[in-house]
């Protein structure tokens, strides 16, 4: 088989065969396992999806239990774990440190066994359980905390706020922050999941996987976005500051920050229930401040560039949610990485089932049969020294 076109980006070009979500770009559809994602948010919990996601089925009750269960054990960390930690600096960006954290834990579980059903569930459970931990863990640290131990009689949502904030969640913002997860635990052949997905392929181990997805999540393009949201809406200020804003990105041909998407050309399915989650907090909990411009700024995008099916994205609402639930906005990202996990692992699995390492093609530009220039002869090829 040939297939000798370039798409840069790789849009459009299937890399897998995959069962475990599907987005319909045009409707503005996104299932899990079938499921349609309003469905998931409005009936379940993000450990009963996890599991839908991971282990391709609803659980049983009795099975969701020992799922639950085997999460709640294994939520603390070794001390040498922390004590990496403390080493970090605080100015470093917690992405960083939490990439740092899930690769680290291989060092600790470093058997590989990768068909073994057991070492499977380990990892999963493992990895599910001590990413958390490790996010909040180092918002107490870099504030010169010890880190909150998590409680096993707080749900997965709840315990992450309390280790968090120190103390125990309304129950309103601990079910938000349970259906945020929800929303960000899985979105097909994203930037992560391909990242995870080809590090899966190598049959290096689990934490390996999650540390280089935590690290394509990273970036702005990808998860990093929603942080760019709230400096972005900071930056606007007020509501009669979106249309020079939005001039000034169309005329320097910026990207607007939680705006576009390359499936969806229309508004995300995931913001709007994040729209909808966000105003639920500001009844409860009074409004932000920046809630006004992000509506004016959808309004303005969609008249702009509505066209281009350039809609709000995932990450357009989920900070001023995260806000209200007093998440720091550097741990946005990380938040969203919590959620990922689970999708990361669902596709590690998959990878796992039918494995083919991946090892694509190339268009080469460059010459061929150059001479060896003898180092006397050459002429340098920069402009200036990278050090100047
Ligand atoms: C996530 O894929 C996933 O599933 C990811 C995600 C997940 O759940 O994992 O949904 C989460 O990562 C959301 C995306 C977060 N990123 C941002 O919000 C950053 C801003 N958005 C973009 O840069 C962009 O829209 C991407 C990265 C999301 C998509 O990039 P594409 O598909 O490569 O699109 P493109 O950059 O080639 O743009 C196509 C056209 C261009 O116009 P033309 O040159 O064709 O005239 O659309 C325009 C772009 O200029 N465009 C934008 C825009 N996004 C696209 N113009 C202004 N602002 C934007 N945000």
């Amino acid at each position: 088989m040939t297939f000798c076109e370039y798409r840069p980006g790789l849009e459009g070009v299937p890399v897998t065969q995959s069962s475990i979500s599907f987005v319909d770009g045009k409707n503005g559809i996104l299932e899990y396992r079938g499921i349609n994602i309003e469905e998931l948010a409005r009936l379940s919990t993000f450990v009963e999806t996890a599991y839908l996601l991971i282990w391709g089925a609803l659980p049983t009750a009795d099975e969701l239990e020992e799922f639950q269960h085997e999460i709640q054990s294994h939520r603390r960390l070794k001390y040498r774990i922390r004590d990496m930690m403390k080493c970090f600096p605080e100015s470093g960006h917690p992405m960083d440190a939490l990439q740092a954290c899930a690769a680290a834990l291989g060092l600790f579980y470093s058997r590989r066994a990768l068909d073994d059903p057991t070492y499977i569930r380990a990892a999963v459970v493992r990895l599910m359980a001590k990413i958390p931990t490790m996010v909040a863990a180092f918002q107490l640290m870099r504030k010169g905390n010890d880190p909150v131990q998590p409680r096993d009689d707080l749900s997965y949502a709840a315990n992450f706020l309390y280790m968090l904030n120190e103390r125990e969640p309304d129950p309103l913002a601990a079910q938000i922050f349970d259906i945020c997860l929800t929303l960000h635990a899985e979105h097909t052949i994203n930037a992560s999941t391909f990242s995870s997905m080809v590090t899966a392929s190598t049959l290096t181990d689990p934490y390996g996987v999650v540390a280089s997805a935590v690290g394509t999540l990273a970036g702005p393009l990808h998860g990093g976005a929603n942080e760019e949201v709230i400096m972005m809406l900071e930056e606007i200020g007020t509501v009669e500051n979106v249309e020079p804003y939005l001039d000034n990105c169309l005329e320097k041909k910026s990207k607007i920050m939680g705006f576009g998407h390359r499936v969806y050309k229309v508004k995300d399915p995931r913001a709007t229930i994040l729209q909808s989650l966000a105003e639920q907090l500001f009844e409860k909990f009074g409004r932000d401040e920046y809630y006004d411009i992000a509506v004016a700024m959808e309004k303005a995008v969609a008249e702009r560039l509505g066209h281009k099916g350039i809609y709000p994205n995932v990450d357009f609402y989920s900070g001023l949610v995260y806000r209200k639930l007093g998440i720091p906005t550097d741990l946005f990202t990380p938040v969203f990485a919590i959620a990922r996990t689970s999708g990361w692992l669902a596709h590690w699995k998959e990878q796992l089932n039918e494995n083919r390492i991946f090892r694509p093609t190339q268009i080469y530009t460059g010459n061929h049969a150059q001479s060896y220039i003898p180092i006397e002869k050459r002429q340098s090829s920069q402009d200036e020294s990278c050090w100047s």
